[in-house]
Parts: structure tokens; C-alpha cells; sequence
């Protein structure tokens, strides 16, 4: 099966992006004598937390959590479950949330408030791409990488169906 595929973001600027978080975040956490963890968000936020982590100074742990959300399609679905939980503690430590894409902010409203609980020092959120048109949930996002217009997109981490996402480029499929 053929399918087309148009580039949207390039893999020279999403690499050019994620240096410049880096450096973002490196100031930010500067002062901070917590201890930092980045916690990614299976399974989307994998490749950008890869290259993201290598863009970070300072020392942190990687943790990661699933959730439930959206299911093979492109439709959200409101209720937010955890499917793994995080295997380390974050009481006390600087979190950093790394999402691949923020849409109706739903996923990570419910993730911020489940990680809240949980008495960190801080939480503050990073994500690739945000789709600001599309947010019900009005959330701060710190640390983020681009706003695209309401397309659904894949690569670099995000997928349709399970695929796309090893592609080094962020894409739109003709759906
Ligand atoms: P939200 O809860 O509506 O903010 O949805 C966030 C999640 O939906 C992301 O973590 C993605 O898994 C998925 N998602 C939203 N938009 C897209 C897209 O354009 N491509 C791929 N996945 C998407
Ligand atoms: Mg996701």
C-alpha cells in the first residue's frame, strides 16, 4: 500500500528544536538543587525523549508511564487510565513531563493531577508539537517545540495506527 505522505517539520529542524529545549530547560533546572526526572509518556514520547535527555546537562533519571488515550484512530477518548505506572518515587524531585503532542490537553490534564498526589517539587511539562486549536484543557506548557494547525500528524514518535513512528521527520498522511 502506497500512502502519500507530505513533510511538515523536517528532521534538521526538529533536531535544531530539541537543542534549543535543551538549552531551555539546562537554564531552568540550573538552580534548582533537586533532583530532575524526565518522564515520558509510552509510547509516543520515546524517540523525543532520546534525543531530548542527550540535550540536558544536568545529571536525571528517565522514568516512564503509560496511559490510556486515544485507540487505533484518530479520536480522542476523555477517560484517562494508568496502564504502567512509573517505577521509580518522584517525592520531592523536579519532574519534567515529555509528551510528543498536546491536542484537547486532556491526557496530560489527568497525568499532572494523578502526578500531584505524589507531592513532587515541581512539575513542569515539555512537548514536541501542540495543536492549540484543538485544547479544551488550559495547561502551561513550559518547554514546547512547535505549534501546528489541526492536522493529524505522525512520525518521530507519532504514530496512526501503531506506525510512523520511527520516521526521522514529523509528516501528514493522506488519511
Ligand atoms: P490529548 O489528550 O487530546 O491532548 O491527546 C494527546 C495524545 O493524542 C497524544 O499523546 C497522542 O498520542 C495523540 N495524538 C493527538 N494528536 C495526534 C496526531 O496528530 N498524531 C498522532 N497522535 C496524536
Ligand atoms: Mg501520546
Amino acid at each position: 500500500m502506497t500512502v502519500a505522505m507530505r513533510v511538515m517539520i523536517s528532521s534538521e529542524e526538529i533536531q535544531a528544536k530539541v537543542k534549543g529545549l535543551g538549552e531551555k530547560i539546562n537554564a531552568h533546572y540550573a538552580q534548582s538543587d533537586k533532583e530532575l526526572v524526565l518522564i515520558g509518556l509510552l509510547r509516543g514520547s520515546v524517540i523525543f525523549m532520546a534525543d531530548l535527555c542527550r540535550a540536558i546537562e544536568k545529571p536525571h533519571e528517565l522514568d516512564f508511564m503509560t496511559v490510556s488515550s486515544y485507540g487505533g484512530g484518530t479520536t480522542s477518548s476523555r477517560d484517562v487510565k494508568i496502564l504502567k505506572d512509573l517505577d521509580g518515587e518522584i517525592h520531592g524531585k523536579d519532574v519534567l513531563v515529555v509528551e510528543d503532542i498536546i491536542d484537547s490537553g486532556n491526557t496530560l490534564n489527568k497525568v499532572i493531577q494523578m502526578l500531584q498526589t505524589r507531592k513532587p517539587n515541581s512539575i513542569e511539562l515539555c512537548t514536541l508539537v501542540s495543536k492549540p486549536s484543538r485544547r479544551e484543557i488550559d495547561l502551561e506548557v513550559k518547554f514546547l517545540g512547535f505549534e501546528v494547525e489541526d492536522r493529524f500528524i505522525v512520525g518521530y514518535g507519532l504514530d496512526y495506527d501503531q506506525k510512523y513512528r520511527h520516521l526521522p521527520f514529523i509528516g501528514e498522511i493522506g488519511l
